[in-house]
């Protein structure tokens, strides 16, 4: 077995990333006794989109085949659903929608696909309770070959706003060479910022430039997420050419056809380089698209969830399966992507082991500290067998040590108690029963959540069922947690203390 630790100090970390170190202030949170590092400037640059965005795009599933009908049709299921009320509230139309600028410059929807205009979307989008997303690109084409906004943008995104857009998909194809330093992306990305920013009106700006010049070492300034990698295609690990990076940093040639595995791997080296404000962006969510097995969809949901990344739902919702209605559904595993600690995971651990036909097999674990002082623990399988996967409190609470001369943590001395995240999904009768609306399921089962009508900051602080999971054990002091994980899964469980160091009895298991 050829293994290698990674672990990633917070501290040194974050002052990395500072322009300044004297700016950077470091205090100890009381309630977990974790040392946390407040960057001035680093949290949201206009304020919005504290928590990762949530919502559908409809690249993966329909590409350029986008019309008035299909974004309606779409609004309307996630309401019934139940998926806007999970905090799914953005309906993000992508690329292939306008037929060119008309002679004062403005762009122009195209008046087949869009009877009604664009505006008219916006209107019934808002009277549903969401929001709407339009897609551009910072070149003079957008990747499909339709007009960009290159030297438009203050025109353009004040054609939006007067729209009533909310959000701005900002693409990074026929860039005229602007790119390959960091400045130049910086620069040419800074110009669609300022100009939504002229509008007054709340628009989230993510940036889709793939990882290219690092934008998790420049853009928090002015986005609100970054897509952190060459574009997402429906495989769990296969590796493919036209996706030849397998670090995030400095990756020349991001392309696509990137693997849930190939993006999941790129997120470490850059985990604190996730912050409230601005996500690192790992691209639109695969479930439903059919290149995947369930438990493959069930680690792809799971861990862009642990990651912080923006979920976007890139199926087709008119024809989800109750399978893939439950992944999308977990409220467990929304709770953590909308936790306000706005962090990404660290990967304590990763062994390359046990490959499968594509030639890839490894087992990790990845640890996220919660705002609550909660722990959530991630062991991954994508190994080609099951595996009883074992992490250690010594593991896990690793980064809590102090620097410099080693005292143990104190959570190594406390017991932990166990609760497994997925333990609560939705039978497929019951999604069956949501899909077709005969659902009887109160909004208060252990299964569904509503967080229109309870936050799920309200929901982990009343300890509510659908959010905590099911309680399968606890761990004592300084001990371990073994779980046995079948292949191509994951197992995800909160960690939550009992309290102070003095031991306890230990729980049954
Ligand atoms: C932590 O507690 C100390 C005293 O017990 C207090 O002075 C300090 O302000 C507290 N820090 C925070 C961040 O609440
Ligand atoms: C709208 O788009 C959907 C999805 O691509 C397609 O099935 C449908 O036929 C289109 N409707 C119209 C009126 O073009
Ligand atoms: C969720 O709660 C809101 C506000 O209470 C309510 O309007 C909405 O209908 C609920 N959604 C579901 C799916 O029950
Ligand atoms: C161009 O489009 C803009 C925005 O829709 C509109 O206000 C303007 O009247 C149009 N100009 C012409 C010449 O059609
Ligand atoms: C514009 O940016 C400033 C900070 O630079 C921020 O305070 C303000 O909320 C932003 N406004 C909008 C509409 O994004
Ligand atoms: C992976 O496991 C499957 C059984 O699940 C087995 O058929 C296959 O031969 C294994 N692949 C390799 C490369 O060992
Ligand atoms: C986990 O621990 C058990 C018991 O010590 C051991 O049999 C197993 O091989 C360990 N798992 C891994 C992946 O090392
Ligand atoms: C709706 O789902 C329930 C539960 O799976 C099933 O019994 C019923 O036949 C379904 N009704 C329709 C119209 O599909
Ligand atoms: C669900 O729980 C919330 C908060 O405890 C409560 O206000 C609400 O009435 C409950 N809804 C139902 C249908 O029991
Ligand atoms: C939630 O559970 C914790 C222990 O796990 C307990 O200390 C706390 O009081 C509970 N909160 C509520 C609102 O029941």
């Amino acid at each position: 077995m050829v293994g290698a630790i990674f672990s990633q100090s917070l501290t040194a970390a974050a002052l990395l990333l500072g322009q300044a170190t004297a700016y950077n202030k470091r205090y100890i949170d009381n309630s977990t006794g974790t040392p946390q590092v407040v960057i001035p400037g680093a949290s949201s640059y206009n304020g919005l989109n504290l928590v990762p965005q949530m919502g559908w795009n409809n690249w993966n599933a329909f590409h350029c085949n986008v019309n008035e009908t299909l974004l309606l049709s779409t609004a309307q299921n996630m309401v019934d659903l139940g998926l806007r009320d999970l905090g799914y509230n953005y309906i993000v139309m992508d690329d292939c929608w306008s037929i060119g600028r008309n002679s004062s410059g403005y762009l122009v929807e195209n008046p087949v696909k869009f009877p009604n205009g664009i505006k008219d979307i916006t209107d019934k989008i808002h009277a549903l309770g969401m929001k709407f997303g339009m897609y551009s690109s910072a070149g003079v084409f957008t990747c499909g070959r339709y007009p960009g906004s290159l030297g438009f943008e203050t025109q353009d995104a004040d054609l939006w706003a007067s729209w009533g857009v909310d959000y701005l998909k900002y693409d990074n194809c026929f860039n005229q060479g602007q790119s390959g330093t960091p400045k130049l992306s910086f620069d040419r990305y800074n110009v669609m910022s300022k100009a939504l920013n002229a509008t007054g009106r709340d628009i989230v700006y993510s940036m889709c430039n793939w990882g290219n010049d690092d934008p998790y070492d420049w853009a928090y300034t002015i986005a609100n997420s970054g897509r952190m990698s060459g574009d997402i295609y429906d495989s769990f690990n296969r590796p493919d050419d036209r996706c030849p990076c397998t670090e995030a940093v400095g990756c020349a040639w991001p392309g696509f056809h990137c693997s849930v595995m190939n993006i999941l791997n790129k997120m470490p080296a850059i985990q604190s380089r996730t912050m409230s404000g601005y996500f690192n962006d790992m691209d639109m969510l695969e479930i439903g698209n059919g290149g995947q097995s369930d438990s493959e969809y069930v680690v792809h949901f799971t861990m862009w969830a642990m990651n912080s990344s923006p979920l976007l739902i890139g199926t087709n919702i008119g024809t989800l399966s109750p399978a893939n209605l439950a992944i999308y559904s977990n409220p467990a595993i929304i709770a953590l992507n909308q936790d306000k600690s706005a962090g990404a995971a660290v990967r304590k651990w990763r062994y390359v082991v046990d490959p499968d036909e594509t030639g890839q097999g490894e087992i990790s674990l990845w640890t996220r500290s919660m705002a609550n002082g909660d722990t959530v623990i991630a062991l991954l399988n994508a190994a080609n067998t099951t595996m009883m996967m074992n992490a250690t409190m010594n593991d896990i609470f690793f980064d809590q040590r102090t620097a410099g001369a080693y005292q143990a943590p104190p959570q190594l001395s406390q017991t932990w108690d166990v609760y497994d995240l997925w333990a609560n999904r939705m039978t497929e009768e019951e999604a069956a029963a949501v899909i077709n609306g005969t659902s009887t399921l109160s909004e208060n089962s252990t299964s569904r959540y509503n967080a229109t009508a309870t936050s799920y900051i309200e929901g982990i602080a009343a300890n509510n069922t659908a959010l905590m999971g099911v309680k399968v054990g606890s761990i004592a002091p300084s001990g371990t947690f073994s779980a046995e994980i079948a292949r191509h899964s994951v197992g995800i469980y909160r960690l939550r203390s009992q309290g102070k160091a003095s031991p306890r009895k230990r729980d049954e298991l």
